[in-house]
């Protein structure tokens, strides 16, 4: 089994992702980060946490990470702890601010916060640990800026973040690394094998209503789950970001399937990744030199273009019915 972490700003696709995880035989969830993203970081450990309790697998650590970003001023609407409400901002059909799940009663984040608990693990393990960060990256990076030795011990790093040809927050950055530019920055340049899952792949693999009545059928609760929330997000893409007929991307479990079956992404390449870190109307834009004018750059990452939908499906499909 692999050993994986998850860092979560939990969110629809961000549960469908852990949902993915911890339904698959093949991987070993051994705790999951929170961070502030799609809603303050109460929400999204709040979410991990009644997840958690509706699959009945309350084993599974959680450890609350940062509220802010390390260096980035939010605007107000993004800063934590306001919900958004009203019709403020769009995206709020997408996930709401609690997922539509029964508030945990028992299960509870650790005492350990997300930062001290990655340089614990990651000092202590004996086995290679692959890191699965799909929401802002800052607790990994203030880790990395604590500790650098941690990464001898990640085996690999699949980041949902960044993209080439998409902006989903502004017109030139993607949310994850909008949210945090130098986390972001810190974690491309730390060294590790890092392979990253933008929305060039995530715009690719769309789930459709019918597919997510495929997916009801399969009858676990993680099953149920996920069609719910896929169907809330074909409802929120519709308003705020259509992207093709009764359809939605679901990122984040792109980058947990990558595990299971690389195939699932397309056009994988070498490539040296930056993140403009300039407070500018490019904030966060992911610089993506496809054209090798960076010289003196090896490449830091490997970055997929594109991702195969019926295979994205397929998978999505098996895996939440697996047990
Ligand atoms: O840009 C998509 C990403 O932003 C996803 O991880 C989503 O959950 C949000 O965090
Ligand atoms: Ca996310």
């Amino acid at each position: 089994m692999r050993k994986i972490i998850l860092d979560v700003d939990t969110g629809t696709d961000d549960a469908i992702a852990i949902m993915c995880a911890i339904q698959s035989p093949r991987l070993e969830v051994v705790g999951i980060c929170t961070v502030n993203g799609n809603r303050g970081i109460t929400y999204t450990t709040e979410n991990t946490c009644r997840l958690l309790e509706y699959l009945g697998r309350e084993e599974i650590p959680v450890y609350k990470g940062c509220a802010l970003p390390m260096v980035s001023t939010l605007p107000a609407w993004r800063r934590p702890e306001i919900p958004y409400g009203g019709k403020e901002f769009k995206a709020q059909e997408v996930h709401g601010d609690w997922l539509d799940l029964p508030p945990s009663k028992n299960k509870k984040p650790e005492a350990m916060d997300a930062v001290s608990w990655y340089i614990k693990t990651l000092s202590e393990t004996k086995e290679k640990i692959t890191l699965v960060p799909v929401g802002p990256l800052t607790n990994l990076a203030i880790a990395l800026r604590a500790k650098p030795e941690i990464v001898e011990n990640i085996e690999e790093i699949v980041i949902m973040g960044g993209a080439y040809a998409h902006g989903n927050i502004t017109a030139a950055a993607e949310f994850n690394w909008w949210c945090d530019p130098e986390a972001a920055k810190i974690v491309m340049d730390c060294g590790a094998k890092i392979t990253i899952v933008p929305l060039d792949a995530t715009h690719k693999a769309l789930v459709s209503g019918s597919e997510a009545d495929e997916i009801e059928k399969g009858g676990t609760k993680a099953c149920i789950a996920a069609a719910d929330f896929i169907k809330r997000r074909i409802r929120g893409y519709a308003v705020f970001q259509p992207v093709g007929d009764d359809m939605t991307p679901v990122h984040d479990a792109l980058a947990v399937l990558y595990l299971l079956d690389e195939g699932v992404c397309e056009d994988v390449h070498e490539m040296y990744v930056d993140v403009d870190c300039g407070h500018g109307a490019s904030d966060g834009m992911s610089i993506v030199d496809v054209d090798h004018r960076y010289e003196d750059k090896a490449p830091n990452c490997r970055f997929a273009f594109s991702a195969n939908r019926e295979k994205f499906v397929k998978l999505l499909t098996e895996v939440l019915k697996a047990r």
